[in-house]
């Protein structure tokens, strides 16, 4: 599917992407298995990282919540939470392998004896994981971080199964990859139409559930990286109690067109209470389209989404005129923190 749009072609090989960050992370798993005592169940997992590494932890949680036998926590901090411990597995996620606050929370994660794993393209993390011997995915260089979500969750995904922290076969992978590979070409298309939905509209995406929480999380941060977009993200049912008082308000937000992100798993009444907000608060908002994930399991429906707000980002960012690529106000803020 060759195109002269390189975040678009990226955004395009999630599927075969996410076989090879799986395949990854499976095989340093092994090696570390190999050299490791057993290690007690644990009873948590965390996840470190920033921004476009972070989001796969983001989406761990979503698709371990209900149905995982430990809670997956994403830190995107500089402090560890104070439960982590030795039975508390950490993955470090920094594609660069130089994000500051991921490199803290891990320096805290090692000397609290949590059994540590990385996965990380190079950088210091890369340094220090070789040093001190721990279980490293090394995923290929030159991505932008948020580009490179296939190999970076696919590992994790992995890493995961074998601390023993969520229930996945590799079969499930597999048929989620393909799913994706399938649909690519028709989500290509209902991008385009979103994007033209929205027009010059603000962009407001409401997830319905744990599962589709991070993939509207996904939305927002692609929409603003990707489209160089303002985009605002929120959660029902916890909406209904509070952001529809303020819909409408102030008369920017009369703009937004909404994207309500479905999937199996959102709960019938919930399901309902989307019509009865769109229908009260109409008027306060320019428009609204619903989407259903598609798929069988929780991994293919969160994929489904995650890919269609992908694509939507890189459709955007061409309709707006602007390079999808680059993130000029990140690179500076990071070069000015790592000054002082
Ligand atoms: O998309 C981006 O470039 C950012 O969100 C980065 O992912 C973020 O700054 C963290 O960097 P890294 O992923 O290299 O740890």
């Amino acid at each position: 599917m060759p195109n002269d749009n390189p975040m678009l072609e990226l955004v395009l090989a999630l599927p075969e992407q996410l076989l090879a960050g799986y395949e990854a992370g499976t095989g340093a798993t092994a090696r570390a298995t190999g050299r490791s005592k057993k290690a007690d169940a644990p009873r948590s997992l965390v996840v470190l990282g920033m921004g476009g590494s972070a989001i796969s932890g983001g989406l761990l949680a979503g698709l371990a919540a209900d149905t995982a036998r430990v809670p997956v926590l994403c830190c995107r901090d500089y402090e560890l939470p104070a439960f982590a411990d030795r039975n508390c597995p950490v993955v470090a996620i920094s594609y660069s392998g130089n994000t500051e606050e991921t490199l803290a929370a891990f320096e805290t994660a090692v000397g609290r004896g949590c059994p540590v794993r990385v996965i990380t393209s190079g950088g210091r993390l890369a340094e220090e994981a070789r040093r001190r011997r721990l279980p490293a995915v090394t995923v290929p260089t030159g991505l932008p971080p948020r580009a490179a979500l296939g190999l970076l969750f696919g590992a994790l995904l992995a890493l995961a199964r074998a601390a023993g922290c969520i229930r996945l076969t590799r079969r499930e992978v597999v048929a989620a990859a393909r799913l994706l590979a399938a649909r690519r070409k028709a989500w290509r298309r209902r991008a385009r139409t979103l994007a033209a939905k929205l027009g010059d509209g603000a962009p407001f995406v409401y997830a319905t559930d744990r599962l589709t929480e991070p993939v509207a999380e996904r939305w927002r941060c692609q929409l603003n990286e990707n489209a160089k977009l303002l985009c605002h993200s929120s959660v029902l049912p916890e909406h209904n109690h509070n952001e529809i008082v303020g819909m409408g308000a102030p008369r920017a937000a009369t703009e937004a067109h909404i994207f309500a992100l479905l999937a199996r798993t959102t709960h019938p009444r919930t399901r309902l209470r989307l019509r009865h907000l769109l229908s009260i608060t109409r008027g306060a908002y320019r428009g609204a389209t619903v989407l259903e994930a598609e798929g069988e399991s929780r991994l293919e429906q969160l994929l489904s989404l995650v890919m269609l707000g992908d694509l939507l980002s890189c459709e955007l960012a061409a309709a707006r005129g602007v390079d999808p690529l680059p993130v000029a106000r990140i690179d500076e803020l990071k070069r000015r923190m790592a000054r002082n």
